[in-house]
């Protein structure tokens, strides 16, 4: 480094320097046994004459007002710390615990709740063919769910999961009956207003085995939703339609607040909608390489959002992803 921008950076350092240790190392840097101007000095008889003696001028002023600067600086900084007083009776600073996002918090409730029920956790891909999300589970060629406008293509074949349900399939082809299993994720629909956002999570639950009815499925709701709603709710069955599933079910929770009576959080119904499920269609046990005839199922899918808003009172499912610490440290 030249003399000329040695000086500059040296001094600017020295002046910046906010502790005296800052200030030790480098004055060590520049003034120590190895220090850069040190080595300077030391080299001086190296150069040529004419150059020697400017340069050894400048090198000597140098090391001098750095000398200074340090001095001044070391004043400056104990000078500092004299006067600071600790008061030890001033409150601490109260120190900021994280936890577990609500979408998170419910997820691993349900997860608990099934565990209890003997129902083990199992994993399926985001990305799907065409045939895992909807041929093996029994979804006509025309059901408008394969739309281009409701479901993310990757290409022809490939597509962003709609649904956990794929995983269902997945879980059959490679699993025999009794089966048991819940299934978390995320999924995909090209939705977005307060109540919907482009991807959100479910939580799938099959059970597969001899003699299984109806009523298995209801019971096994009634408990889930029990332990994350609260003892006091009740649910209800109402007909509906999917593909995959016959009989199906839309599945309502009682309203927390009236009971069933009707206010106006429910919109005076009594009931609010939580999720489907009904009996596995003996066409998708066959696409799963069961056979109908001897196993019978039932299954349900559930959007884990719908129920954290439903459970903690919120209207815009967005308040989940917008990371507004205001919003998610209050769960
Ligand atoms: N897959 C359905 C949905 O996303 C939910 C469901 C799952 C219904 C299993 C019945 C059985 O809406």
């Amino acid at each position: 480094m030249d003399l000329k921008r040695l000086s500059e950076t040296a001094i600017d350092e020295v002046r910046k320097a906010s502790s005296a240790e800052e200030l030790f190392r480098i004055e060590k840097k520049y003034l120590g046994k190895k220090g850069e101007l040190t080595k300077i000095l030391r080299s001086l008889s190296d150069l040529p004459a004419e150059k020697r003696k400017e340069t050894g001028k400048n090198a000597n002023i140098l090391k001098n007002t750095l000398e200074g600067e340090i001095k001044a600086k070391n004043e400056e900084l104990s000078g500092k710390t004299k006067g600071v007083v600790i008061d030890v009776t001033a409150p601490g600073k109260r120190i900021e615990y994280g936890h577990l996002h609500p979408i998170t918090q419910i997820l691993n409730e349900l997860i608990e709740a099934g565990k209890m029920l003997g129902f083990s956790v199992v994993d399926g891909p985001e990305i799907e063919t065409a045939w895992y999300n909807f041929d093996a589970l029994n979804t006509d060629e025309n059901h408008p769910s394969r739309d281009h406008t409701d479901t993310f293509y990757i290409s022809n074949d490939l597509l962003l999961r709609t649904h956990t349900s794929p995983v269902q399939i997945r879980y059959m082809q490679e699993n025999k009956p009794p089966i048991r299993i819940f299934a978390p994720g995320r999924v995909y629909r090209r939705d977005s207003d307060a109540t919907h956002t482009p991807m959100f999570n479910q939580l799938e639950g099959l059970l597969v085995d001899e003699e299984v009815t109806m009523s298995d499925l209801k019971g096994t709701l009634l408990y889930l939703v029990q332990a994350v709603f609260g003892e006091e709710r009740e649910i209800r069955l109402r007909p509906h339609h999917f593909p995959f599933t016959e009989p199906s079910a839309e599945v309502d929770v009682s309203c927390g607040l009236c009971s069933g009576k009707g206010c106006k959080s429910c919109k005076g119904e009594g009931w609010l909608e939580i999720l489907g499920a009904g009996m596995v269609h003996p066409n998708v046990l066959r696409a799963g390489g069961i056979d109908p005839k001897k196993y019978q199922g039932f299954a349900f899918g559930m959007g884990i959002e719908r129920i954290a808003m439903l459970k903690y009172g919120v209207d815009d499912l967005r308040a989940f992803y917008d990371n507004d610490l205001r919003f998610t440290e209050q769960f």
